[in-house]
């Protein structure tokens, strides 16, 4: 393992049983209260992806933390991908289903120029849809994916098999 993933897994939290039983719910609180660590992270993924992508999506919510972070850090503007019924403007909407239960989420129309390269960041790879639905809302709105980056893969899940269209990297698999 290299140093950033060693990091994030020592900083990783297991809770069992949530949001339901049988569920064993990795928690990111611990790494993003360590002010040192989430620096370090924030950096790994930015010198990743400097001069090749010209936005950062975020997916809601703890995809807005890292997200936010790494447009800061490369000087970028962040879009928020959010839960249905979160954002004010026209929207595109794509539903999916999750690892426990179904979702629907949502950008603004307007939210990319035609043809920017967009960086998609989250926490989690579970299943996939997520990050799947989110490429189509950022294809529908006029912009390319240029790579969905995410902390944590839960291979067993096998969501990459979704994304095979793009490039994915994740710091840590389990
Ligand atoms: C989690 C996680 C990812 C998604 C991964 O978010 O932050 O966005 O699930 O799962 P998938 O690969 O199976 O789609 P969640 O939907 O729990 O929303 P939250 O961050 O708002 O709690
Ligand atoms: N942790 C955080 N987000 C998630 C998980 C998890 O274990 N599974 C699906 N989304």
């Amino acid at each position: 393992m290299s140093q950033i993933s060693d990091l994030v897994a020592g900083k990783l939290r297991d809770i069992p049983d949530f949001p339901k039983p049988g569920v064993v719910f990795k928690d990111f609180t611990p790494l993003f209260a360590d002010g040192p660590a989430l620096r370090e992270l924030v950096r790994d993924i930015a010198q990743r992806y400097a001069g090749s992508v010209d936005v950062i999506v975020g997916i809601e919510a703890r995809g807005f933390i890292l997200g936010a972070a790494v447009a800061y850090e490369l000087g970028l503007g962040m879009v928020p991908v959010r839960k249905a019924g979160k954002l004010p403007g026209e929207t595109l909407r794509e539903s999916y289903a999750l690892e426990y239960g179904t979702a629907e989420i949502e950008v603004h129309t307007d939210a990319f120029q035609p043809g920017q390269r967009v960086l998609v960041i989250d926490d989690v790879l579970a299943t996939g849809g997520t990050a799947e639905a989110t490429a189509l809302l950022v294809e529908r709105a006029g912009a390319k994916v240029a790579a969905i980056e995410v902390v944590l893969e839960l291979s067993f899940l096998e969501g990459r098999k979704r994304l095979a269209h793009h490039p994915v990297n994740a710091i840590l698999t389990v």
